[in-house]
């Protein structure tokens, strides 16, 4: 099942609770949420207790981005806010296997994520422990930034990788989706698409989430 996820990075933090409560109208069913500290990556966004508001404002699911230093110690904490899967780098994960388990034991999904240079071999021991797999489509840190085309190779490594190992993961991808690139990314075999700056930077996301959602079935159904 494909999803748009929009990015709350791109939203307009004063009307937040207005523009997620617009998009679950329009049938949004997952926001993501991009949580940076300045060491990680060179931007600061923002931490536990926006997670805790969103958690009370909408029942869409919560997937929450960890671009930090020390996932480990702060994971418990945004789960404890309420997000129900959380993505953890596997550049910042010295133990990669233990902190996915531990997602795991706190009550949320985990999901490893891997920056654009970050081979698709790195996880091949934990892609039988994984819920999900997001492959980055841009360098993290900011939004709006131009779509690296090789991360459409890693998406089909992945796949492939699933099939041979009878596994079940869902791929995202984030970074620089726009809807003139999402058809290639639904066929290259994307599950969940993260869009922050084609949902938040129009005149209208509602119907921009709505028109990528359309988009991406339509070229989910050219690929059965
Ligand atoms: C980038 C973040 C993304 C960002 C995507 O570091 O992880 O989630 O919001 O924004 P767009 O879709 O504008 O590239
Ligand atoms: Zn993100």
């Amino acid at each position: 099942m494909v999803e748009i996820l929009p990015s709350i990075l791109s939203a307009d933090f004063a009307r937040l609770g207005e523009q997620i409560a617009a998009l679950e109208t329009a049938g949004c069913r997952m926001l993501h949420v991009d949580v940076m500290d300045g060491h990680f990556v060179p931007n600061i966004t923002i931490g536990p207790p926006v997670v805790q508001s969103l958690r009370k404002a909408t029942r869409a699911i919560l997937d929450v981005h960890l671009m930090i230093e020390d996932p480990d110690k702060y994971a418990p904490v945004f789960i404890q806010a309420g997000a129900d899967q959380i993505l953890v780098h596997q550049e910042a994960c010295r133990h990669l296997d233990r902190t996915l388990r531990m997602i795991q034991s706190e009550g949320a999904k985990a999901g490893v994520v891997i920056n654009p240079a970050t081979p698709v071999a790195m996880l091949d021991d934990v892609l039988d422990v994984v819920d999900y797999v997001l492959v980055m489509s841009v360098n993290p840190g900011f939004g709006g930034q131009q779509f690296i085309p090789n991360a459409l190779r890693k998406v089909r490594q992945l796949v492939t990788r699933r099939k041979e190992r009878g596994l079940q993961f869902p791929i995202e991808i984030d970074g620089g989706v726009t809807r003139e690139n999402l058809g290639k990314i639904i066929d290259a075999g994307v599950e969940w698409v993260v869009a922050g700056s084609s949902v938040f930077h129009t005149v209208n996301p509602p119907a921009a989430f709505e028109e990528m959602r359309r988009i991406a079935h339509d070229a989910t159904t050219v690929r059965v």
